[in-house]
């Protein structure tokens, strides 16, 4: 059928997930290589983004400059989102009132979460899943109101507003990464609590907390890796080839 293979021992040899896989250089003179291709350089730089984003829940006091912030914010609004409708929405918590009674929703589902974690209760007990009182910055991600009139792309999924929104905030997040700050999801609350204390419309909806901060030093791994709760996957196990669960040759 002449179709081209990926190649599985650089899919998965070491060499995919060792130095290759942080610093893609490709020879300057490879004949297939795209004009279209960033420079080597700026292609590492994405790529080192994507590799060093970490989800951080400890951050240091210092201001965010608002240049900064809307640089980021601006990152995040050029997502792709479904028929282009662009269903983000961005609140900045600037009141620490409001901030404090955010916390306490966190901190109540938090505890709903342990009960709920049986045997892991305990072990879920001791990560540090938010650092909303210490970040300088709070940014509530949301979708919008009325969007059963977008039906572009969503007719049978409408959940691709959804996605849409989680493009923007790994948007932000790749940014944030590029410019140190670190950047952390806290999705332990209960939506309509927080609609409520935002005074939201009934039709939208806010599916992130968003803390953001300048880190002292992003975490080498997941935190969650390293406090042992989970292992990143192999890939090879999520590759299938032409239908499901058939392994990749
Ligand atoms: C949709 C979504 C919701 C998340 N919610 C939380 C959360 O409530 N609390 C938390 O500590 N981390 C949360 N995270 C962060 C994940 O725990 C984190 O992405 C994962 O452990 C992998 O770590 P990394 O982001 O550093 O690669 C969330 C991440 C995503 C994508």
């Amino acid at each position: 059928m002449g179709r081209s293979r990926l190649s599985l021992p650089l899919l998965y040899g070491r060499c995919f997930y060792g130095d290759a896989t942080r610093c893609p250089t490709t020879a300057l003179n490879n004949p297939h290589m795209s004009q279209n291709r960033y420079s080597d350089p700026e292609c590492a730089a994405v790529y080192r983004a994507i590799y060093e984003r970490r989800d951080m829940r400890h951050f240091l006091p210092d201001p965010i400059a608002p240049e900064l912030l809307l640089r980021l914010l601006n990152a995040a609004h050029h997502a792709p989102s479904v028929g282009f409708m662009q269903p983000w929405r961005f609140i900045r918590i600037s009141c620490p009132t409001l901030r404090k009674a955010i916390h306490a929703l966190v901190e109540q589902e938090r505890m709903l979460t342990a009960k709920a974690l049986n045997e892991r209760e305990d072990e879920f007990m001791k990560l540090k899943v938010e650092g909303i009182l210490e970040c300088p910055e709070i940014l509530i991600a949301a979708l919008c109101e009325q969007r059963q009139h977008s039906i572009f792309g969503r007719r049978t999924l409408p959940e691709m507003d959804l996605a849409s929104l989680a493009c923007a905030i790994q948007n932000m997040w790749l940014a944030a990464r590029a410019e140190g700050i670190g950047l952390g999801w806290v999705s332990m609350f209960e939506p309509v609590a927080l609609k409520t204390l935002l005074n939201m419309p009934e039709d939208s909806q806010p599916f992130a907390v968003l803390c953001l901060g300048h880190v002292d030093k992003f975490y080498d791994k997941p935190m969650l890796e390293q406090e042992q709760w989970a292992d990143r996957k192999d890939l090879k196990d999520l590759l299938f080839e032409n239908v499901w669960n058939t392994p990749c040759r």
